[in-house]
């Protein structure tokens, strides 16, 4: 995709649809979804969150984030099943409603990250014990695990860290659901490692969401994407600050301007959301080995259309 076409959706952000018949969207930070009973549209917008909050948005973020997932669901199917039914657009799907089960499930390759919930963030503070996990002292951040962790967080606002003592005791899941998950997201995270490594990347640690659909364990949401993993490039985990092709770019110049999610977010420079976007399309375009091209139909009239 080349920079014409992002700097005119700079000019022109997609920051979501209404559609007449569709009932009222619940909005996520990043996506509207239309709930059709047993079944849901989710449209993925170029809106983007850190720390919580939503902040503007990352040309053609919303199209990467739909495509790329829709990308690691069919190279993932073999695994364990998934919410998508069929691809509407580049920025919508249909999918199976889930009953979603009520942990976020974050695995981790490396000792990383900056927020409140991340490993490094608690393993400074020696308090990786949250996540029931026990670490030798003296790490560097950005050290490679002897082997990937889990360590889940509730799934409503607070995102509290959590250990499968907790999981198992309050009674969140049985203890075979736990062991079910546990084990489909290593071997997710397993066929994710894989993969980026073919297309020059790391996958560092990512966040996967499951649901019950019949009775059966299914991956909802997003996989792999940009916004919910850390991608780093190959070779560059030597480095002091390894190469993001992630959101931790935007984190990272939040926290550079003093924001962590308190008081009020500064606006993204048009120069960053441009880097952003083109970390974002370059990954989707890395892994698949597509091109990410715009969209040829309008979102809106596909949405009218579908039949249920
Ligand atoms: N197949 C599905 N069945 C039920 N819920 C789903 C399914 N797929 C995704 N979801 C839910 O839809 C929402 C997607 O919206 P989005 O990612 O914008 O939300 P968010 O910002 O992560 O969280 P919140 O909805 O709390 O603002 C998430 O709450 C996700 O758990
Ligand atoms: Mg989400």
């Amino acid at each position: 995709m080349n920079q014409q076409l992002l700097q005119q959706r700079l000019r022109e952000p997609f920051t979501g649809v209404e559609v007449e018949g569709l009932p009222q969207a619940y909005k996520g930070k990043v996506r509207d979804s239309f709930i059709l009973g047993e079944k849901r549209i989710i449209v993925t917008t170029d809106r983007v969150s850190a720390f919580d909050s939503v902040l503007g948005t990352i040309p053609y973020k919303g199209q990467v984030l739909s495509q790329l997932a829709n990308w690691w669901f069919t190279k993932t199917q073999d695994i364990v099943g998934n919410h998508l039914l069929t691809e509407l657009h580049p920025n919508a799907v249909l999918v199976s409603e889930a009953q979603p089960i009520p942990i976020e499930v974050v695995v981790r390759a490396y000792l990383t990250g900056s927020s409140k919930t991340a490993l490094w963030t608690l393993y400074e503070r020696g308090e990786e014990g949250v996540y029931g996990l026990s670490l030798p002292p003296g790490l560097k951040k950005n050290t490679k695990l002897e082997s990937p962790v889990v360590t889940p967080t509730t799934k409503d606002e607070s995102d509290t860290p959590l250990s499968e003592t907790q999981i198992l005791e309050q009674g969140l899941l049985t203890d075979e659901l736990w062991s079910q998950v546990k084990d489909t997201a290593l071997r997710l995270f397993q066929r994710g490692q894989e993969l980026a490594a073919q297309a020059g990347l790391i996958l560092v640690d990512t966040k996967y969401e499951f649901g019950l659909l019949q009775g059966e364990l299914i991956l909802i949401d997003e996989i792999h994407t940009p916004d919910s993993s850390r991608y780093w490039v190959a070779g560059s985990e030597e480095n002091a600050l390894p190469l993001h092709q992630d959101k931790e770019v935007l984190r990272l110049w939040l926290v550079e301007q003093g924001f962590r999610g308190e008081g009020k977010a500064p606006a993204i420079p048009d120069d960053l959301a441009l880097k952003l976007a083109g970390h974002y399309v370059d990954t989707f375009e890395r892994l698949t080995g597509q091109t990410l091209e715009p969209p040829k139909e309008d979102l809106v009239n596909i949405l009218r259309g579908v039949k249920i």
